[in-house]
């Protein structure tokens, strides 16, 4: 005789759990929510994911914005690049692309900036070597963070999303004048406000 969900088998079909699988099982749903709660404890301790403000952008208009965004601070070229100083509390912009970072951004320690990020092509990693910051490049958005450097120095930004036979290559670059000592104090995002406007 066949079986349907309609008719059920016949026999013993179905034993109750083992002991031992009910625990693993406990264990393994207890851990998934340690898990689970760390993502929202870590936004509120030690700075980690910031909230950042996403509004979708078209990639030609993002790349427009940038090149006005050049036109208005620079300062020099570096490799090619162009070093852009804008004033402290600004918006600021950086866009990547296979396999570049554009333009080299120099900042003043203590001051805030509004980063945006997005990419002309594909997604891309936004990593700023040596600390463990992370974002997610991605074209057709336009996710801004509240960042403040808290050191003086020359960082890379390191693509860590592969975006092709170039990816190994795209190296970017953010100096960091003035301030405190290098070396007396963390670098990296600090934890920016709630997103204030965009969808998500
Ligand atoms: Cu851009 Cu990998």
């Amino acid at each position: 005789m066949y079986t349907t969900g309609v008719t059920p088998a016949t026999g013993v079909w179905w034993k109750p759990a083992h002991r031992a699988e009910k625990i693993w099982f406990t264990l393994a749903f207890a851990w998934c929510m340690v898990l689970f709660a760390m993502m929202p404890f870590w936004h509120f301790k030690g700075g980690q994911n910031p909230s950042g403000i996403r509004s979708r952008v078209d990639p030609t208009a993002y790349r427009t914005r940038v090149e006005q965004f050049i036109a208005d601070y620079q300062v020099g070229t570096d490799g090619g690049i162009p070093v852009v100083a804008p004033p402290a509390g600004s918006d600021i912009y950086l866009v990547g692309q296979m396999w570049m970072w554009r333009p080299v951004l120099q900042l003043e320690a203590g001051a805030e900036y509004t980063l945006h990020l997005s990419s002309l092509d594909v997604n891309h990693g936004f990593n700023l070597y040596p600390f463990n910051v992370n974002f997610q490049v991605v074209p057709g958005y336009d996710y801004a963070l509240r960042i403040t450097p808290t050191e003086a120095g020359d960082f890379r930004i390191l693509c860590n999303e592969f975006c092709g036979v170039g990816h190994h290559l795209m190296l970017g670059k953010v100096m960091v004048v003035g301030g405190a000592t290098a070396g007396a104090t963390t670098a990296g995002a600090t934890p920016a406000q709630p997103a204030t406007g965009g969808d998500r």
